[in-house]
């Protein structure tokens, strides 16, 4: 009996303690531990931003100088630059110029790829006049050809092409922009663009850590393709672009460069749906600034000389006043060739063009 006694009291002891020590566990409350709002990080870049914004403001309204240094040999394809050509543009109230280069025909083609000097110094006389002319200048690396058919063969030429032309002009001020390369296109796809433009972006810094350098997508710079640019996040001194020449059976009738162009002739535009889709492409092209909080840079756009007058007209006037809504500033193309704005053997601006594109002209 004692003995049954016993156990109970000590079998009571260990349930008394063992609740005990159960019962000093704090009891976890539903409400016990509010959860943090995370703090806000703050956009770190607003203020380089605003620096790129105002940049590529300041490239405003431009033209191209094409079929220049980007033909075979300057002036094969029609345009041997003069200084007067820089005056008259910046008469007419441009902005900026910009000159597209054959370097690829000019850089050895093996390493170190070293350019010729005399395509370095015809390019230092060309920033030179735009300079005299208070006009901003890009120069770009314009039909290297090789680059489109075997991109991966031609990534170290493109960036020794882009340390060379980084080293001479470093001092130059910020109105001179680069543009990495014309329209990828071809076997350039956008993966591989994606790769292959960061040596070249890598090279320019070296010597340009502030240098505005322009960048556009696969395709031609088709503006459908602005989404597929990886772009460094934190390189803020890059400015987007895209190529406009839509619809391009209208904007390239009858251009004998363009095989399927040759079928069309006579073709107006100016319909409300032709210029709904036009609206559509430049807020396309808007909803990608907005996101990517990086100013955009309409390079080239144009009509070829054939099309008929009015909707030629029209379609350049369009173009700048929905380019101008959005903020992105332009560079028609081109100045004295086959998209004229500017009549050559007169030198004299073929005026209606003008007025379609600055028209206080
Ligand atoms: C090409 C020119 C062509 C123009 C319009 C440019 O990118 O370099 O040769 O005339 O586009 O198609």
């Amino acid at each position: 009996m004692r003995i049954k006694l016993l156990f109970s009291l000590i079998f009571t002891s260990v349930l008394i303690i063992f609740t005990g020590c159960q019962n000093s566990q704090p009891t976890p409350t539903p409400t016990a531990t509010p959860t943090m709002a995370p703090e806000p990080t703050e956009y770190p870049y607003a203020d380089l931003d605003a620096a790129t914004f105002a940049a590529n403001e300041r490239l405003g309204r431009g033209i191209n100088l094409g079929n220049s240094l980007e033909g075979p040999r300057e002036g094969a394809w029609g345009l041997y630059l003069q200084s007067s050509y820089f005056e008259d543009i910046a008469a007419a109230g441009f902005d900026s110029v910009r000159i597209p280069i054959r370097w690829s025909t000019y850089a050895d083609i093996e390493a170190p790829y070293t350019i010729d000097t005399q395509i370095l110094e015809r390019v230092d006389w060309a920033i030179e006049q735009a300079y005299a002319n208070d006009l901003n200048v890009i120069i770009n690396v314009h039909h290297f050809e090789a680059i489109m058919q075997q991109p991966e063969t031609q990534t170290e030429r493109l960036a020794a092409i882009w340390t060379q032309i980084s080293e001479r002009y470093q001092d130059y001020p910020d109105t001179l922009y680069f543009e990495i390369l014309n329209e990828p296109n071809e076997n350039l796809n956008a993966d591989l663009w994606n790769e292959i433009f960061p040596p070249s972006l890598a090279a320019i810094r070296e010597t340009n850590p502030e240098r505005y350098v322009i960048i556009g997508p696969d395709s031609w710079n088709n503006v459908d393709r602005l989404p597929t640019l990886t772009l460094p996040e934190d390189d803020r001194h890059i400015i987007g672009t895209f190529h406009f020449y839509s619809p391009h059976k209208f904007t390239h009738q009858n251009a004998p460069f363009n095989e399927s162009g040759l079928e069309n002739k006579d073709l107006t535009w100016g319909t409300d749906e032709e210029v709904a889709a036009l609206i559509d492409d430049f807020d396309t092209a808007l909803a990608w600034s907005e996101n990517e909080k990086r100013p955009l840079f309409i390079g080239e756009f144009g009509v070829f000389y054939d099309a008929p007058e009015e909707s030629r007209i029209l379609w350049l006037a369009t173009v700048r006043e929905e380019a101008e809504k959005r903020g992105y500033s332009w560079s028609v193309w081109d100045f004295g060739t086959d998209f004229a704005i500017y009549n050559l053997p007169r030198k004299q601006w073929r005026e209606p063009f003008l007025e379609a594109l600055i028209p206080e002209s």
